[in-house]
């Protein structure tokens, strides 16, 4: 197959989801420094605009829900209004919360599947009606390892991100004969605080979020489909797909990839529970703020 030329990201649109913190925010810091013009949309609106002041004067930090259309309609049309045409949509937003599959609740579930594959849906559609009159686009979404393997622990998480890698590889099917592109992003555990308190596979280190930044700018710039982070992964996830399950099964039990989901230091990842459950507000209280009125800062 032919390579796409590389291309400059100078000057184009882009909106990320999730990009108050964590990969998003790198991401956006990354995508600014080529010189993009970025706006970062997420459901903790305060952090999303203090994030956007931090990151520069020409950044957007927006109120976004991903689970609710009508949010993130109005998100990208704000992005349209304020930054031109939008060129590519990362959909970031994403929550982990692990533990035994019984013991996990229905909320937690639902929460899961909503955020992780319902937010990248609507996400999805709403960039594709922008992309396709305009033949041009990219559309990143941010998978993970486990929209590959399944991870004992995170079993609905996992899931929800092969339903990402199942969306991603339909519509780009579906985009055949188009100019619009599709890219998959599959880290492994990163440093981030949806990865705080996980335990490591034997040799295989914990990443940064610059490094899965870097993995999408050289996406944007080459049309590259598979992203993995760290590349090496690649390598070991498609040949534990292919050898015989008791071969994978031995070599994912030998690396302990079978432990990085299971009893986590509750105590390093307070924070992150702490946000992500129960008491995490309402999606809809944040859109309730003043800051529902999408602006920049
Ligand atoms: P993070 O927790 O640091 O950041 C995620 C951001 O998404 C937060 O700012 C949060 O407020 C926002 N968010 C949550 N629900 C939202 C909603 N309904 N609407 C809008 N924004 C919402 O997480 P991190 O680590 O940066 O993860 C980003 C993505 O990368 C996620 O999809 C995650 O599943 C994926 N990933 C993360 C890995 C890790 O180990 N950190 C590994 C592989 C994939």
């Amino acid at each position: 197959m032919a390579r796409k030329a590389p291309r400059s990201i100078g000057g184009r649109v882009i909106a990320i989801t999730g990009g108050a913190r964590g990969i998003g925010r790198a991401t956006a810091q990354a995508l600014i420094d080529q010189g993009a013009k970025v706006a970062i949309g997420d459901i903790d609106a305060p952090l999303a605009q203090r994030t956007s002041h931090e990151l520069g004067p020409s950044t957007l930090g927006l109120a976004l829900d991903v689970t609710d259309r009508a949010s993130f309609d109005r998100f990208l049309t704000e992005v349209e209004r304020r930054l031109g045409p939008l060129d590519v949509l990362i959909n970031n937003a994403g929550i982990m919360p692990v533990g035994p599959f019984v013991a996990e609740t229905d909320e937690t579930a639902r929460r899961i599947v909503d955020i992780n594959v319902h937010g990248v849906i609507n996400g999805s559609k709403l960039a594709l009606e922008r992309f396709l009159p305009r033949n041009r686009g990219h559309l990143v979404n941010v998978a993970s390892v486990a929209g590959k393997l399944g991870f004992p622990g995170g079993a609905t998480y996992s899931a929800s991100k092969h339903a990402v890698v199942g969306l991603s590889e339909a519509i780009r099917g579906e985009l055949r004969g188009t100019a619009i592109d599709v890219t998959i992003v599959m880290p492994v555990v990163v440093n981030t605080e949806l990865g705080s308190g996980l335990r490591r596979a034997r040799g295989i280190r914990k990443v940064e979020p610059e490094e899965v930044a870097n993995g999408i700018v050289q996406a944007l710039q080459t049309g590259r489909v598979d992203v993995w982070v760290p590349r090496s992964i690649a390598g070991l996830v498609r040949s534990n797909l292919v050898v015989p399950r008791s071969i994978a099964d031995l070599v994912t039990r030998t690396l302990k990839g079978d432990r990085v989901l299971v009893d986590p230091d509750h105590d390093q990842r307070a924070a992150y529970e702490q946000r992500t459950g129960d008491d995490t507000p309402e999606p809809r209280a944040a859109e309730a703020e003043p800051a529902e009125e999408p602006q920049a800062v």
